[in-house]
């Protein structure tokens, strides 16, 4: 069975997006991996760059995407038939072993769920709304994947910012998960304020998944500027105080501007321009991601 990998950072804008459609185009391009997209972010970004809009739209149209997964798991009863092979799409930007399941701009309806929960927890009794509201938290994203969990070596979450309900779900369904962060001391307050959460989920969700879930590592995407240079120095000492070489990533990612160009062709750098040096340190870093996967001791049994 493969890994489920969640990309979180609970600011937006830091990259986590952009790493992640990197790191999986490398992982099956470069390496002959099977890899899945999940986008669970309502701004779609993954989605728009692995995909021409016009696709999209349709794919939406035909109501293949997230959304109407996440609608049969809350509507259990929905005459919806759709599976998540019916949604996934498979040679995406004309990679074999790359997929996407594409997001939706309306992903769920937070009361639609609170609704549906309330009624479960007064129809089951005996548990109290919180318990009914975590074991389906825990469940979520899992169960949508289960179908095909065991056709992937790594199924990547692309999480939102925040801490909405999905990103606590994929999470909680998750391997590893990878801190795409800026060198910058608010996105170091951030990592911790991150941690801290998951360390409450770890109470709040006593599931054996949850033991498992471990940071695989946290990588630095630059600033551009060269007045950030010293400043860069201090903060990047502060790091290493403050985390162990095992929870950092050494290749960092450089600001180049033909990262964000390669949106413009609906595909990743690593394909759009793989000779730039955007494109050439998502590579290195995806080397360096399997030999962390490898080099992880197995997960404790719960
Ligand atoms: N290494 C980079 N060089 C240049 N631009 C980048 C780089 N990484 C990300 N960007 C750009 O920064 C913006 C935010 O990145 P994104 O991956 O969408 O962040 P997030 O998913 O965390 O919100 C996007 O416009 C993206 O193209
Ligand atoms: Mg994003």
């Amino acid at each position: 069975m493969g890994f489920v990998i969640a990309t979180v950072n609970m600011k937006g804008g830091v990259g986590k997006t952009t790493l992640t459609i990197n790191l999986a185009t490398c992982l099956a391009n470069n390496h002959g991996k099977r890899v899945l997209v999940v986008d669970l972010d309502a701004q779609i970004s993954a989605t728009l760059s692995l995909m021409p809009p016009h696709e999209f739209a349709k794919v939406r149209r035909e109501k293949r995407t997230l959304g109407q997964l996440i609608y049969k798991e809350i509507k259990p009863n929905s005459k919806s038939k759709v599976t998540i092979q019916d949604v996934i799409k498979p040679y995406t930007c004309n990679v074999e072993g790359l997929d996407l399941l594409p997001g939706d701009i309306d992903l769920y309806d937070e009361y639609l769920v609170s609704e549906m929960l309330h009624k479960k927890a007064l129809n089951e009794g005996g548990r109290t709304f919180s318990q009914v509201w975590n074991r389906f938290e825990e469940l979520l994203i899992r169960s949508i994947l289960d179908p095909i969990l065991d056709d992937y070596d790594f199924i990547v979450l692309d999480c939102a910012p925040g801490y909405n309900l999905l990103t606590r779900s994929g999470i909680v369904a998750s391997d590893f998960y990878l801190l795409p962060a800026r060198p910058e001391p608010l996105s170091l307050v951030g990592i911790q304020l991150l941690e801290r959460r998951i360390s409450k989920l770890r109470e709040s969700h006593d599931s054996e998944q949850i033991l498992n879930l471990r940071l695989l590592g946290i990588v630095f995407i630059l600033s551009g500027s060269p007045l950030m240079g010293r400043y860069y120095k201090q903060v990047m000492q502060r790091v290493t105080q403050d985390f162990s070489a095992a929870q950092l990533f050494e290749n960092r990612i450089p600001m180049d501007v033909n990262v964000a160009k390669a949106f413009d062709s609906f595909m990743p750098v690593v394909l759009a321009n793989p000779g730039t040096a955007g494109a050439k340190a998502f590579m290195k870093l995806t080397e360096e991601f399997l030999q962390k996967v490898d080099n992880f001791p197995p997960s404790q049994p719960a």
